[in-house]
């Protein structure tokens, strides 16, 4: 059983110019109003976001101005009903994209996907992620694989299939970590050793794609409970954890992603906790 979330603890073809990072309006493109729109002509691929968080995410980046490929596995409904809604509001700025991110060979191809049907990808979002619990002593290879393949493996094989693109397109990788990349999660050892090693990659990342690439996670913290429910005694207890007494919405996340991609261009290889004060 899936778990989520224990939070205990344009296309418009051009080869970009280079031009000094310190630029305070990065876009390009001729807008008539860019201050309601920084990411017109962008194109921005969110994992898994076609529900939750990633669905948020889908929004905000599409609401600035950005088109968006909506990457699923099972959500196929909830994808082809979003990215109706968001061609609505503009024509052919949205479409859906099916893979399962544990079959690797397969992630070169999504990517290429995505830029034959947009002409460019700018915005890389590996949010989608496997949560199960996995005490010591009962932990199998199939769910080391699982949370380790999409966690970990699939932002680096993805990453890796776009680096060409987005350093074309001097683009963005975010990768939704997890306050429990950082603090373990109990009864997760294998989850959060999968997000701390999604927090490395980051900064990694961030090293060996600079100057053209920049690398940034959000690492949030109780957001959205597990789909299967969660004890309310046991909300109340993490609650009470954080600063702020309250849990986050998906819409704190997705403003922190639109920050990211519209409004931090000298920000690269950082983990912004996204926690009502969790972590502190
Ligand atoms: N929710 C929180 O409060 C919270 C807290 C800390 C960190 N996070 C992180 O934030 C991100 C989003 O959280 P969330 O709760 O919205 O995530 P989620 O609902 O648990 O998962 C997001 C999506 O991942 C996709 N997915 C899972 N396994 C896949 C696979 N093998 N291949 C392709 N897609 C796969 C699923 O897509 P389909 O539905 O299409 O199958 C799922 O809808 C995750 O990285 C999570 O670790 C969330």
């Amino acid at each position: 059983m899936r778990l989520r979330y224990l939070a205990i603890g344009h296309a418009q073809r051009g080869t970009p110019t280079r031009e000094p990072t310190h630029d305070i309006a990065p876009m390009r493109e001729p807008m008539s109003n860019a201050a309601d729109f920084p990411l017109a002509g962008r194109c921005a691929l969110v994992t898994g976001g076609a529900r939750r968080l990633g669905e948020a995410i889908v929004r905000r980046l599409h609401a600035g101005g950005a088109s968006v490929a909506v990457h699923h596995r099972s959500s196929g409904d909830e994808a082809d009903n979003l990215i109706s809604e968001l061609n609505a509001t503009r024509s052919g700025s949205a479409a859906a994209f099916a893979c399962d991110l544990l079959e690797v060979a397969a992630l070169p191809a999504l990517i290429a996907d995505v830029v034959a049907r947009f002409g460019r990808l700018d915005i890389l979002v590996n949010n989608a992620s496997s949560f199960m619990p996995t005490p010591v002593g009962t932990i199998t290879a199939e769910q080391f694989d699982d949370l380790v393949g999409t966690n970990l493996r699939a932002p680096l094989f993805l990453s890796q299939a776009a680096a060409p693109e987005l350093r074309r397109t001097r683009g963005l990788i975010l990768n939704l970590a997890d306050i429990h990349g950082m603090r373990p999660l109990r009864a997760h050892p294998v989850y959060s050793a999968a997000k701390a090693g999604l927090i490395m990659l980051t900064k990694s990342l961030a090293r060996e794609l600079g100057p053209d690439v920049r690398v940034n996670a959000i690492a949030p913290g109780p957001v959205l409970w597990p789909e299967g429910g969660l004890d309310p005694a046991l909300q109340d207890e993490i609650v009470a954890k954080t600063a702020l007494k309250r849990t986050g919405s998906p819409d704190d996340i997705a403003r922190t992603a639109f920050f990211f991609a519209a409004d931090a261009p000298y920000v690269t290889g950082q983990v912004l906790a996204v926690d009502g004060g969790r972590g502190i």
